[in-house]
């Protein structure tokens, strides 16, 4: 049985994600999406949120299941018995940083592979920073990501830009 992981932020989950979890969920028996708790960034989402909407987006999916992960990705792969990570490779500039996270990882469990599945060209260039950005702004992200995330967004930002309005005037 290969049981594989796709680890990530999902800050919040976007089409681009979804191709690659459609398409890897296809080539293993079962596919465990690891949201990472992320001390380096300031996620708009919590990560209860960001691990219910993943859950909502993918309960067609019978073999995809959601966990949260905090610390190495190689550990957690382990914790959850995964012999596989996958990965989606967008363009030439996430390669080095990919090649040089496999690399790693391969030296902590040599029984964890990684496999590169490159994303679909209508999401080349798609981050979950881009959609957010649109999202500030007022644009239309519904090309980015599943109508139920748009929804989750579009609240997620109006309370927010409300929050500093209020914060403003209260300056
Ligand atoms: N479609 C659309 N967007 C995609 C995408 C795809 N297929 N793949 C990645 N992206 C986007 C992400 O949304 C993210 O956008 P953001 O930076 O605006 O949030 C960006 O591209 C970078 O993605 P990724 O490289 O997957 O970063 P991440 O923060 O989502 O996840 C981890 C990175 C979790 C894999 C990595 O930080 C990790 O393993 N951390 C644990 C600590 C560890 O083990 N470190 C040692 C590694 S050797």
């Amino acid at each position: 049985m290969t049981r594989a992981i796709y680890p990530g932020s999902f800050d919040p989950i976007t089409n681009g994600h979804m191709d690659i979890i459609e398409r890897s969920s296809k080539m293993v028996d079962e596919l465990i999406i690891g949201v990472l708790i992320n001390h380096s960034k300031s996620p708009l989402f919590t990560i209860e949120e960001r691990t219910d909407m993943i859950r909502k987006v993918t309960e067609h999916l019978g073999n995809v299941s959601v966990k949260a992960f905090d610390g190495l990705l190689i550990d957690f792969a382990k914790n959850c018995g995964a012999s596989v990570i996958v990965r989606g490779l967008r363009a030439v500039t996430d390669f080095e940083y990919e090649l040089q996270m496999a690399q790693t990882n391969r030296v902590l469990a040599p029984n964890v592979d990684t496999v590169f599945l490159t994303t679909n060209l209508k999401y080349s260039y798609l981050s979950s920073s881009i959609v957010k950005e649109i999202a500030g702004f007022g644009g239309d992200i519904s090309e980015f990501v599943s109508p139920y995330i748009e929804k989750k967004v579009k609240e997620k930002v109006k309370g927010k830009n409300s929050d500093e309005q209020d914060r403003t005037i209260n300056k």
